[in-house]
């Protein structure tokens, strides 16, 4: 089954519905190791849902999802997955948190890593604050930070388990075009670089063509997929 060789997510047959409200109806997808992958649908098409359902956030109502080759109710190794959910609007600007706080919060709760020494944990901090350029803010209130800002920091709580696959929904939401513009490179690098699998929900992906490897479309609660060759370095 050569077709199958390197897929890290699958869905097949998802349907799903909110209080007998139909969402997704029989949808199927695949997204491959190292592809960037984007979920496009008007508003309330179901990217969300799709997610979280990928995510054990949600249950399906008939379907199933693999992720790493493993059904999703037998796989444990949650640490190779990253997640950034949808921006939380209005982030207080009194949010008494620091950035390094925000950030290194999933290895004080992660199993595989709360037992790391302090070191190795401000370390990993260091680390996933340098990969998107804020490894001089650590001593800020996230609340202060400006929205781009404040995404590279939850971006950067989402690399610290060195996640192999990263999801992303609506990441630029709220983000002015410009910011966007970096911020969409630093998805790319992190996918072209890290080789990290990116599945970013966006409802408008004319930016980003050029970046993406695979469209999983949703409309009318049904999924058309479609793969895109890009070539290294193609970056607009
Ligand atoms: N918790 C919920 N309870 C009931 N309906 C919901 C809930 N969350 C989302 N919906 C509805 O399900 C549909 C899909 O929502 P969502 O997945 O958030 O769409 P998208 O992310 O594509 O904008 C929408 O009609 C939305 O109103
Ligand atoms: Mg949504």
């Amino acid at each position: 089954m050569k077709d199958m060789e390197n897929v890290v997510l699958r869905g097949e047959k998802i349907s799903f519905s909110y209080d007998g409200v139909k969402v997704l109806k029989d949808c199927s997808f695949s997204v491959r190791s190292k592809d960037f992958a984007a979920v496009v649908g008007s508003n309330g098409a179901g990217k969300s849902t799709l997610l979280k359902i990928c995510l054990d956030l949600l249950k399906p109502d008939e379907g199933n999802i693999w992720l790493f080759e493993k059904p999703i109710d037998k796989f444990q190794e949650w640490d190779k997955i990253g997640y950034v959910p949808q921006r939380i609007l209005n982030l207080n600007l009194g949010f008494p948190a620091t950035v390094e706080e925000v950030v290194s919060l999933p290895l004080h709760i992660t199993n595989k890593l709360k037992n790391l020494s302090k070191k190795d944990k401000i370390n990993l901090t260091d680390k996933a604050l340098k990969a998107v350029g804020m490894e001089n803010y650590k001593k800020r209130l996230i609340g202060r930070l400006s929205a781009g800002q404040q995404q590279r920091i939850f971006i950067a709580k989402a690399l610290i388990s060195s996640p192999k696959l990263l999801f992303l929904d609506e990441p630029t939401t709220g983000i002015d075009n410009e910011t966007e513009e970096d911020f969409y490179n630093l998805i790319y690098k992190l996918n072209k670089e890290e080789g990290i699998t990116i599945v970013m929900v966006t409802h408008d992906y004319t930016d980003i063509k050029s970046m993406v490897s695979r469209v999983i479309q949703i409309s009318d609660g049904s999924i058309s997929e479609s793969i895109h060759n890009v070539e290294d370095g193609d970056i607009r």
